[in-house]
């Protein structure tokens, strides 16, 4: 009897059971996990990856190449750098996380990738305070208002604020241990914030390592679409990891390499002529400004 002839990228009946037959296996050596999480997440995971492996075809090849990849990662990660990060943001997985942990509620405010430049004890300044801290860029007023998802006001809500200076680097990125770019504040009694930032601009992630080898492989870009990072917290209510991006940067039609971008975090930045008044009389009589506004509503927590 002649065996039915199969389509490329289809097998016979009989290579089919056999490939079935060994994720039974690898199901099964899981089955007494004691615990019940674990074992899920491993036999989620055996049927994904064995998924993948047949739907591609992959070839023996192409599975030591991806082993190398993984190795490359794993040698050029330490203490500073941390390339495992990098390739989970790369492959938006990282935003996925962070979208299937911040379930839509209501109007609350958008979340999106934390990204690894976030500093415990960043300095506290009063509401119209200044982030810079001497870090280079055109001065940007940025104010709103805290509310939980009915527009009740949030006072005393704690707002951390962090961003890349002109150079697009962070403080961190030099190494002069200077603090600049980052402050944290809190929200008035009538839920009311406001500072002075430095309008965003864009900047690449670290991309000499294999991460930026599989990115410049694909034809992506490194760059981040411009962007000012926000971390908001209040008693009762679900922290807030987000950021806000500028309007009409291009970087957003390219693409934001670790896929942050949320049409509603989108936000005008409406650049002022020098010599214009500022919002609290400071002196920027030579200098071009911008402002924005960036209204924050808090999720209830979840228990
Ligand atoms: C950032 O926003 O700073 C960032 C996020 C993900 C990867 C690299 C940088
Ligand atoms: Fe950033």
């Amino acid at each position: 009897m002649t065996e039915t002839a199969t389509q490329p990228g289809e097998v016979s009946a009989e290579q089919a059971a056999r490939e079935q037959e060994l994720i039974e296996k690898v199901l099964a050596s899981f089955e007494n996990t004691p615990d019940e999480r674990l074992k899920q997440l491993l036999q989620s995971l055996t049927k994904h990856l064995h998924a993948f492996i047949r739907e591609v075809r992959l070839s023996e090849q192409e599975w030591n190449t991806a082993i190398e990849f993984l190795t490359q990662v794993g040698h050029i990660t330490d203490d500073r750098r941390q390339e495992f990060i990098l390739l989970s943001d790369v492959l938006g997985a990282s935003m996925q996380t962070v979208t299937v942990n911040n379930p839509a509620a209501g109007q609350a405010t958008e979340a999106t990738v934390f990204g690894p430049f976030f500093l415990e004890d960043a300095p506290q300044i009063p509401n119209g305070g200044d982030i810079a801290g001497g870090a280079h860029g055109q001065p940007c007023w940025v104010e709103g208002m805290v509310t939980d998802t009915n527009g009740a006001p949030i006072p005393d809500a704690r707002i951390e604020v962090w961003e890349a200076d002109e150079e697009g680097f962070y403080d961190v990125q030099y190494d002069d241990n200077r603090v600049a770019g980052r402050a944290h504040l809190y929200s008035d009694t009538t839920g009311q914030y406001s500072f002075w930032g430095l309008t965003p601009t864009p900047y690449p992630i670290p991309h000499d390592g294999p991460v930026g080898k599989m990115l410049a492989a694909t034809h992506r870009s490194p760059v981040r679409a411009s962007h000012l990072h926000f971390m908001v917290t209040a008693p009762g209510y679900r922290t807030l990891v987000t950021h806000i991006f500028v309007d009409g940067d291009p970087q957003i039609e390219i693409g934001d390499s670790v896929f942050g971008v949320r049409d509603s975090l989108i936000k005008p930045f409406e650049v002022q002529l020098p010599g214009t008044p500022t919002p609290d009389g400071r002196d920027l009589a030579d200098q071009e400004w911008a402002r924005t506004r960036f209204d924050i509503a808090l999720a209830p927590a979840q228990d």
